[in-house]
């Protein structure tokens, strides 16, 4: 039996490993997300199979629920609520993590060995924080508390102090096995979860819930031990090391190190408003028939797709605009900046939905030396990713962040609906440079006109 187990949570762990690889690309991610609902079923089973006495009823019904909840939040989110959802989501896992500590530790006549303890201490304490931190992104995202970073003088110190007392208490509960010590280790740890995470605020957020998914990650690797279980270990370790290279990749593509993302204050200073705004300026605004003219005149167009895309579900009728310019000769492309949207790959998968070939999609780093030989760049939706601040002005919150540099093509045309700024707070010189056209408006409802416009 035992081997039998082994080799099945062998089996899982690899479907396990497959599926990440699958995920790394649109053209095979259902294929990942099944190799993964595989390797689940089979670590699942194997659990059941292991088990003494397993009280089959209450797990079946609790799968049964929480399958449940999780098919109809699935098919009822909003791309532009990834986010929050999946901060939800870490949340549970760190909660889950700290109950099954909580039940090995008040588990009666088990005796912890050294090394379990330790294990239990950090699967517990890192659970405890991914899971008041991931409720307080949670509410951040979405807009349920203020987005704002938190600051108070002491903050730091206030976190140093809190996380000693915490080593403290977890080592009181090592030498003496006291429950009352390792409940304090975690009432402390909920705390510290809440407090590392108000300072940080605004354009920080994604790398934060992408270190969270990387805590959670290695709150379960950390119960695999106690429990024993290789699976939770290979499993718990895979979203740990996961989350920490995307949190790695973010920080790169918005040139922050991860120790300035947590200590915090960034999403602050930007949201005050940043160096750029002096007073009144002025701007060109025109009308979608006129983006079409100019557009349908072009050679080569590049298309910058942004958070406002995604909010106005525009990426159909963008596909049949794109197509429609293509069939006129246009060389058209799409510029996908690393932290466009709200989420790692957002535009990216809104494309992909939309149909549109894989091809006419090209990374930052693939198309930022063509946009001087383009004749007309279109914003849709999209503002930090293109706001030349980031190279030109170093008192700016987001200077040193790589852009997609829209403004080095012969035209840009902006659509969105107001002047009003994007997550970062700041405003964007390139709305206001000569060879700029702002359309106001919806995005959809813009693209739609220009297809009407183009379609003639
Ligand atoms: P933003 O800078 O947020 O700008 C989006 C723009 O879209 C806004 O200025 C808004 O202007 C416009 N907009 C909103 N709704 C619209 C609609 N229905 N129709 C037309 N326009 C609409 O977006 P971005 O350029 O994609 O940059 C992303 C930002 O989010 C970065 O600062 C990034 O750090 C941060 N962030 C990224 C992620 C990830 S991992 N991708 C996660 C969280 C945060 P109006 O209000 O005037 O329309």
């Amino acid at each position: 039996m035992e081997n039998l187990s082994a080799l099945l949570y062998l089996a899982a762990a690899v479907l396990f490993i497959l599926s990440l690889k699958g995920l790394s690309s649109p053209v095979t991610a259902l294929r990942g997300n099944l190799y993964g609902v595989l390797g689940m079923v089979i670590a699942v089973a194997t659990t059941f199979m292991l088990m003494d006495k397993p009280v089959l009823l209450l797990i079946i019904a609790a799968i049964a629920a929480g399958g449940a909840i999780g098919a109809w939040k699935a098919k009822t989110v909003e791309m532009t609520g990834m986010p929050e959802l999946v901060a939800a989501m870490h949340s549970l896992v760190g909660l889950s993590a700290v109950l099954i500590a909580v039940a090995a530790i008040f588990h009666t006549g088990v005796e912890h060995t050294p090394v379990q303890k330790v294990e239990l201490f950090i699967g517990a304490f890192i659970g405890a924080i991914t899971f008041t931190a991931s409720v307080v992104a949670y509410g951040k995202l979405s807009g349920k508390f203020g987005a704002k970073a938190v600051n108070f003088s002491g903050q730091h110190l206030l976190n140093l102090v809190l996380a000693l007392s915490m080593v403290g208490f977890g080592a009181a509960y090592f030498v003496s096995d006291s429950h009352a010590a390792f409940l304090m280790m975690l009432a402390i740890a909920l705390v510290l979860g809440v407090t590392l995470i108000i300072p940080i605020g605004g354009a920080d957020m994604p790398v934060v819930v992408s270190m969270l998914n990387s805590y959670s990650g290695w709150a379960a690797a950390g119960i695999g031990f106690t429990l024993n279980n290789p699976v939770l270990i290979i499993a718990g370790a895979c979203v740990g090391s996961s989350g920490a290279i995307l949190s790695y990749i973010m920080c790169k593509a918005m040139n922050r190190s991860i120790v300035s993302v947590l200590l915090g204050g960034f999403g602050a200073e930007a949201a005050s408003g940043g160096s750029t705004a002096s007073g009144p300026k002025n701007y060109k605004s025109g009308s979608a028939d006129d983006a079409a003219f100019l557009m349908s005149n072009a050679d080569s167009v590049i298309i910058v797709p942004g958070y406002g895309l995604a909010v106005s579900r525009a990426q159909h009728a963008l596909q049949e605009f794109a197509q429609l310019l293509t069939e006129q000769g246009v060389t058209v492309r799409y510029a996908i900046h690393p932290v466009a949207g709200r989420m790692p790959g957002h535009m990216n998968v809104l494309l992909a939905e939309a149909e549109v070939p894989y091809e006419q999609v090209l990374e930052m780093e693939e198309i930022n030396s063509d946009f001087s030989n383009t004749d007309v760049v279109l914003v849709i939706g999209a503002n930090d990713v293109v706001n030349p601040a980031a190279q030109k002005d170093k008192q700016s919150p987001i200077y040193g962040m790589p852009i997609l540099e829209a403004h080095k093509a012969r035209t840009v045309i902006v659509v969105k609906r107001s002047m009003n700024a994007g997550y970062a707070g700041l405003d964007n010189e390139l709305f206001y440079m000569d060879k700029t056209m702002m359309v106001f408006g919806d995005a959809k409802k813009v693209v739609e006109d220009l297809v009407k416009a183009v379609s003639h």
